[in-house]
């Protein structure tokens, strides 16, 4: 395992490197996150990990300086997973440079999250975008649970017409239901029960859904999810995983995407 925190070093170290799998992260590793690295094993080819703890999509400072460090335990665990290399850039080694590409930001980037998080998929798609430029990966690990970012970024890759191959991942999640998040280190156990309520209220809904559109009703599963616990929500919303619009059709695969807030932690799902 080899460390960097500068890219030109690293970027001397992979220059022969044809098979890269790279994995962006910001740390406060988890079974997640693990998971993407594990199936990045099947792909022939060194593995590549970012930790980087990106200030510019953090639309609130608060949230920035309280998003969860774990930076000894992370390489703990990379060391274990095997993974050849890691980059642990700080802000300038980023940022420092002009890009090839310019971001594409798709106008979906104005739904879900891009409403309430102003300015997040902006830094988002501007540091994955510089991150492919320093490590020109072949493929890149993407969970599904972050939808709409892995969407925005495929879109960027498509339009600016970059090599690398995205590889979706599926979303893991605890045994009670709560997709493993670095966020959640930040709950207590009261709010832990009650992730897990809203993960199943979720699930039943979407069961009863499926068998008839017109059962997703946002207000009243809002109120609901109100007394489960829950201290705000963003957003539900039901949408089609291609076109991300409203599905009108039963046979139209969809999914309910969810931002709600715990107290002061924001989470998101999509079930
Ligand atoms: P981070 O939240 O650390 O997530 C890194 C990767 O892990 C993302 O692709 C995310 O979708 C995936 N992931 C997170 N939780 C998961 C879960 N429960 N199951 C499967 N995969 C999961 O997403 C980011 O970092 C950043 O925005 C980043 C892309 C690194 C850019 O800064």
């Amino acid at each position: 395992m080899k460390i960097f925190n500068n890219k030109h070093k690293l970027q001397k170290e992979i220059k022969d490197e044809k098979n890269i799998s790279f994995i962006p992260t910001m740390g406060g590793l988890h079974k997640g996150h693990i998971s993407l690295i594990k199936k990045s094993k099947n792909y022939k080819g060194k593995c590549l990990v970012t930790i980087f703890v990106n200030p510019k999509q953090f639309n609130n400072k608060k949230d920035f300086n309280k998003y969860p460090r774990t930076l000894k335990r992370d390489l703990k665990i990379l060391l274990k997973l095997k993974v050849n290399y890691i980059y642990l850039p700080k802000i300038n080694d980023v940022y420092s440079f002009k890009t090839n590409n310019k971001v594409y930001l798709d106008n979906f980037s104005k739904k879900l999250c891009g409403k309430f998080r102003k300015g997040h998929f902006e830094g988002v798609l501007d540091v994955v975008n510089r991150l492919l430029e320093i490590t020109k990966p072949k493929y890149m690990f993407l969970g599904i649970k972050d939808y709409q970012q892995l969407h925005l970024i495929k879109k960027h890759i498509e339009r600016r017409k970059i090599k690398t191959q995205i590889i979706p991942c599926i979303t893991v999640r605890e045994e009670n239901g709560v997709a493993c998040s670095t966020r959640n280190k930040n709950l207590n156990q009261k709010y832990l029960v009650i992730a897990s309520n809203v993960y199943w209220f979720l699930n039943k809904k979407k069961k009863i859904i499926n068998k008839n559109l017109k059962f997703f009703d946002s207000s009243s599963f809002k109120s609901n999810l109100i007394k489960l616990g829950v201290t705000k929500i963003d957003y539900i919303s039901l949408l089609n995983v291609k076109t991300m619009k409203k599905p009108n059709k039963k046979k139209e695969k969809f999914k309910i995407f969810i931002a709600y807030y715990l107290n002061k932690v924001r989470l998101i799902d999509n079930i």
